[in-house]
């Protein structure tokens, strides 16, 4: 494929050729992006692309300038640009890590490269598919399970204090990204793994005192795919974006589990 010249890149080359003066430049980076449309293609490829970036400029910011000025082809899914939405995750140089959550100024490298985060069905290029991922979130019941609604409950609401919100609040800041997922050598090696992420979410409710269902949560867990086949590596936690740590609430589930917590 031609390479194409930025825009801007362009325009700083034609006023310095005019001009003979050195033209002050923004930093240029070159995002080094695996290419791959499973429904077309043979093997995967990388393409390179030379951006002008500022130090403010998001990976995701860079990346949307790619598409827009040099190949509208490249898929990549966002939504929030806020690290909020968890659509964006991919791997930067290596690590599963938020587009939108990560500066080009605080990689230290004038070559970025994009891939798709491991551990998942490639979609296309950079996009991959959650749809295990929400299977096994779906099977953990990530609700509160409780007979006594809000509504017959005389106050409106379930009443909780601070000591009890402390036991899992860490653990509701999940937004679904998958970077966990993508980290974890066990999922690597058993695609039908649980996987850290509804792990953390199976202890996010388990821990909640206004929920009734650690029972059938736990015997979710509890087999062969399940909560054992955690091997502790702990990449989990060091990924996440929102300072869940995985690791640790499958520890305390397993505590549930050996009858050292009730
Ligand atoms: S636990 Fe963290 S890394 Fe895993 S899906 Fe949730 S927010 Fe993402
Ligand atoms: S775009 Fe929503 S988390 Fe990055």
């Amino acid at each position: 494929m031609e390479q194409k010249i930025h825009p801007k890149i362009k325009e700083y080359q034609e006023k310095q050729e005019e001009s003979k003066v050195e033209v002050p430049k923004a930093n240029l980076v070159t995002l080094k992006i695996k290419k791959y449309n499973p429904n077309k293609d043979s093997s995967s490829s990388y393409q390179n692309y030379q951006v002008p970036v500022e130090k403010w400029t998001t990976v995701l910011d860079a990346l949307l300038d790619v598409k827009q000025n040099l190949d509208h082809s490249i898929g990549v899914r966002y939504s929030c640009r806020q690290a909020a939405c968890g659509s964006c995750g991919m791997k930067i140089n290596g690590k599963p890590k938020l587009a939108c959550f990560t500066k080009i100024s605080e990689l230290d490298s004038t070559e970025i490269t994009l891939e798709p985060m491991d551990n998942f069905p490639i979609t296309r290029d950079l996009v991959v598919d959650f749809s295990r991922l929400f299977a096994n979130h779906k099977k953990i019941m990530p609700y509160i399970m409780n007979n006594e609604s809000e509504i017959s409950n005389g106050t409106k609401e379930f009443l909780q204090d601070p000591k009890h919100v402390e036991e899992y609040i860490q653990f509701a800041g999940c937004i679904k990204c998958g970077l966990c997922n993508s980290a974890c050598p066990t999922m690597a090696m058993d695609s039908s793994f649980v996987g850290p992420q509804a792990l953390a979410q199976a202890y996010r409710y388990v821990a909640d005192n206004r929920d009734k269902g650690k029972d059938n949560r736990l015997k979710v867990i509890d087999e062969s795919h399940g909560i054992w086949r955690c091997h502790f590596a702990g990449s989990c936690s060091q990924v996440c974006p929102k300072g869940v740590d995985p690791a640790m609430g499958i520890q305390l589930l397993r505590g549930y589990l050996l009858g050292f917590r009730d």
